[in-house]
């Protein structure tokens, strides 16, 4: 099976975690793509979807699934969303298509984060995928030299030569080299960076369980609440 063939597979597995007449918050990336496109079939059976992206309001829209503001709904049920890596408790990286931000947000306000992936994501020690970081372009250079302090090697993320601007109008960082042992810690500590809107270190909004697409089919990860 090839990779995108294992992104579907997840994509549409996790249609078994929707919750009826509630609302479905839905992440970015080839993976959930898939998902918006499963979901289209049960669009009429749930409130409506909160998007964490530009690109995937657009996609749900193009298939008449209704889309509501973070700021017009309560608790979400469910967050469904992929990962660029996912450790063996569920902590993740995440921003691979810079939407790290807005994923967080939504993630914190839903019940349960269900993340879909396929096999290659899962790793033992999050670190080997270069870690997004969302920031306020005039800190970009201090939050270099703080990386260069923990042994990351960091780059600007760019498109056709400039740089990348995300739905928030900010930059990525993308730093290469972390090991990261510790996800709770390193995701505070770099949260607290002056400068620093987002790390793409998903710990403190975890999942709490894991479609993975493997050759031999779904396996479900589980990863409780601790
Ligand atoms: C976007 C993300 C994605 O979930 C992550 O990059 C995985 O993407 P894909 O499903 O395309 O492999 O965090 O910001």
């Amino acid at each position: 099976m090839t990779q995108d063939e294992l992104k579907a597979m997840v994509g549409r597995a996790a249609l078994d975690h929707v919750v009826a007449n509630e609302w479905v918050g839905v992440g970015t990336g080839s993976t959930v793509n898939h998902f918006i496109d499963a979901l289209a079939g049960m669009k009429d059976r749930i409130r409506g979807a909160v998007s964490s992206s530009e690109a995937s309001t657009a996609r749900l829209a193009a298939l008449g699934i209704p889309v509501a503001d973070c700021n017009a709904v309560g608790e979400i049920a469910v967050y469904i969303d992929g990962a660029d890596e996912i450790d063996p408790r569920g902590h993740m990286i995440k921003g691979g298509g810079a939407a790290l931000t807005r994923e967080k947000i939504v993630a914190a306000q839903s019940r349960r984060f269900v993340c879909i992936a396929d096999a290659s994501k899962r790793v033992e020690v999050l670190g080997r995928f270069p870690l997004p970081v969302e920031v306020i372009p005039m800190a970009t250079q201090r939050i270099v030299r703080q990386f260069a302090a923990l042994g990351g090697d960091t780059a600007l993320r760019c498109v056709d030569g400039r740089p990348l601007v995300t739905d928030n109008g900010q930059h990525i960082l993308d730093v290469r080299g972390l090991r990261i042992a510790d996800p709770l810690a390193f995701e505070s500590e770099v949260n607290q960076w002056p400068g620093v809107v987002t790390v793409g270190v998903f710990a403190h909004q975890k999942a709490q369980v894991c479609l993975l697409g493997t050759p031999d089919g779904v396996q479900t990860l589980d990863f409780g609440r601790g």
